[in-house]
């Protein structure tokens, strides 16, 4: 079963309460989720390996610790997700960029897929999947399972808000992925939005609504 990690820091609580308010402007909305995605992929990274170097200071050599292990891909779902990626690369600049195009049809809440495009080495690569809204969770779980016929294994979907219901299913579809979240909301509305919620990411990140 995937775990659920709520990267509940007092700073990304603040922040996420200034996004969901529907005052907040195109601008400052984009501002706050790239700070907030640079605070969750400090703590989504946590577990990374590293290991021991030699490195040589003005003083004398000594040894240290860097990053080993696979390397690093983001893959934002378009549109939301794109808001996610400044601040993940601005910590983890060699990231390669991977980018999945999908939108959810509004009558039937399914995702429709339009666009892919991973990098070539994804399979060796820590996948992390960026999308702001974990709704229905029919988005991230079918860019999850086209990641996945792409041979990639290691795989960690990261939202701002989750639903109850779009948790359950990607535990149930992928059991093998975690879920890092800035908050679990309370539910799903009638229209497939989450419940307080901030609204639709999308528009509020480029202000087309
Ligand atoms: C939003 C959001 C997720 C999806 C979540 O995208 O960014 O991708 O909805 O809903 P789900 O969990 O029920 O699938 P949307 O379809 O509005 O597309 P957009 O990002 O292009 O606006
Ligand atoms: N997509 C959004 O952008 N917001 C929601 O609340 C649900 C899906």
């Amino acid at each position: 079963m995937s775990q659920v990690h709520v990267l509940d820091h007092p700073l990304i609580q603040h922040k996420l309460s200034i996004m969901r308010n529907k005052e907040t402007g195109a601008k400052e909305f984009r501002e706050l989720l790239e700070e907030i995605s640079m605070l969750m992929v400090y703590e989504v990274t946590r577990d990374l390996p590293t290991e021991e170097v030699e490195v040589e200071t003005p003083i004398c050599k000594t040894k240290t610790r860097m990053l080993s292990g696979k390397k690093i891909g983001i893959v934002p779902i378009l549109r939301a997700g794109l808001g996610m990626v400044d601040g993940v690369t601005k910590l983890i600049p060699a990231a390669r960029i991977g980018h999945i195009g999908l939108y959810r049809d509004p009558e039937t809440l399914q995702p429709v897929e339009y666009y892919c495009k991973l990098p070539a080495d994804s399979e060796n690569r820590e996948l992390l999947v960026l999308d702001p809204m974990l709704a229905t969770g029919g988005s991230a779980s079918a860019a999850i399972t086209y990641i996945k016929q792409r041979n990639c294994k290691c795989i960690r979907l990261v939202n701002l808000i989750a639903a109850p219901e779009g948790i359950m299913r990607i535990q149930h579809d992928h059991p093998d992925v975690d879920i890092y979240v800035a908050a679990c909301d309370e539910k799903l509305n009638e229209h497939g939005y989450i419940v307080p919620g901030l609204g639709d990411a999308g528009d509020r990140l480029f202000g087309t609504k």
